[in-house]
């Protein structure tokens, strides 16, 4: 596509690529933006540049990091072999919000695979990304450029608040569009199977593919441990105590100005996520300090781009205490109802 290409021509040239993609090279760590979050990248066949990386999230070791590549030839480099489905995917989502599990070649530094045999690999679907991936000439491993544990970055100044002085720097290529990380699917395995929900929607990949299935972990109340190993991880969380209450109306505001004035009497700061089909009753509310609108109940993609940085406001405003709505589970409101209910640490009431 031509578009596409002079938009990643115009980003090769500008100075602010090179120095990037030099760091890259030189074993560092750099952020850059991706159509979902910010990544923290590091050249994926280094593990001492790699190591770089746990370092600057406090990330666990056991859990592996997606390799972004920009064309055939760098996904050759990481994946040992490319399924007749896993194919078709390629050529339906990338560059786009799809990582792929694929078996790996020996090339990845192991640090990027945490040990396992496979490999996540995606081409991500921005001009900056691809530039700046070309550029280094390598494939690129990067996970979302946050602390370990906090909301995924969508701007460049998330990324500074978390990490400034850990890392090399960060390309700031404005906000993100997508605003929810990349779905992961697990190609290796007969039917395919959902690792985490994302980007690209169970609709659209079962109308390429055919049927696929969800990680059980997935279904409420499941004690079943996730087959990806960062799922089973706390995330997203903001720092105030955050609980969700899902529900028919008029129960569900009912209980949650009765968990408003209890926290109010506890002598807490409250804040309220709201939808916008709410926000101006919320806002009228004498019991709820802060209230954020993530955006239209009819709009799962709005209210996957303002996501994060939403719980990340609360933070900023010093919320102890948040209740949210639930929003439909349709379509890109899986990606966002698996990110909230990890925000809220499980903390769900049914009314
Ligand atoms: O949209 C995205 O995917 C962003 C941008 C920067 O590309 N990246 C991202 O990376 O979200 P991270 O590290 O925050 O999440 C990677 C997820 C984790 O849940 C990890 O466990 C899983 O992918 N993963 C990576 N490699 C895997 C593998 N070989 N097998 C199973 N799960 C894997
Ligand atoms: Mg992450």
């Amino acid at each position: 596509n031509n578009t596409v290409d002079n938009a990643v021509e115009n980003w090769q040239g500008c100075p602010q690529i090179v120095d990037a993609a030099q760091l890259l090279r030189d074993g560092e760590v750099v952020a850059f933006p991706t159509e979902t979050v910010y990544g923290l990248g590091a050249n994926a066949l280094s593990d001492d540049a790699v190591e770089k990386i746990f370092l600057a999230k406090g990330r666990p070791a056991d859990n592996p990091l997606i390799v972004h590549v920009a064309d055939e030839a760098q996904l050759q480099t990481v994946a040992e072999a490319v399924s007749d489905k896993a194919r078709r995917l390629m050529e339906a989502f990338w560059p786009g919000p799809l990582t792929l599990i694929l078996p790996k070649t020996d090339r990845v530094a192991s640090l990027v695979t945490a040990g396992l045999n496979t490999v996540g690999v995606r081409m991500p679907d921005h001009p900056a990304a691809l530039a700046l991936i070309r550029q280094a000439g390598v494939p690129v491993a990067a996970p979302s450029a946050n602390r370990s544990g906090r909301p995924s970055p969508t701007t460049a100044a998330h990324v500074l608040t978390d990490l400034d002085g850990r890392i090399a720097g960060v390309l700031d290529g404005g906000p993100t569009g997508v605003g929810v990380e990349s779905t992961v699917i697990d190609v290796t395995v007969e039917p395919p199977i959902i690792l985490r929900p994302g980007g690209v929607t169970r609709e659209q990949l079962e109308a390429v593919i055919g049927p696929v299935e969800l990680d059980p972990a997935f279904s409420a109340g499941s004690a079943e441990t996730p087959r990806s190993p960062g799922m089973k991880y706390a995330h997203y969380a903001p720092e105030g105590e955050m609980w969700l209450v899902e529900g028919e109306e008029p129960r569900v505001r009912e209980k949650m100005n009765g968990m408003l004035a209890e926290a109010k009497r506890r002598g807490l700061r409250t804040g309220v996520l709201a939808s916008a089909e709410t926000a101006s009753y919320w806002q009228a509310h004498p019991e709820a300090d802060v209230v954020l609108s993530v955006g239209s109940r009819a709009e799962p993609g709005e209210v996957a781009q303002r996501l994060y940085a939403v719980l990340r406001q609360f933070d900023e405003r010093q919320v102890q205490f948040i209740v949210g709505e639930t929003f439909p589970r349709s379509g890109l409101g899986m990606a966002v109802m698996n990110r909230l209910e990890k925000a809220a640490g499980g903390r769900i009431l049914s009314v």
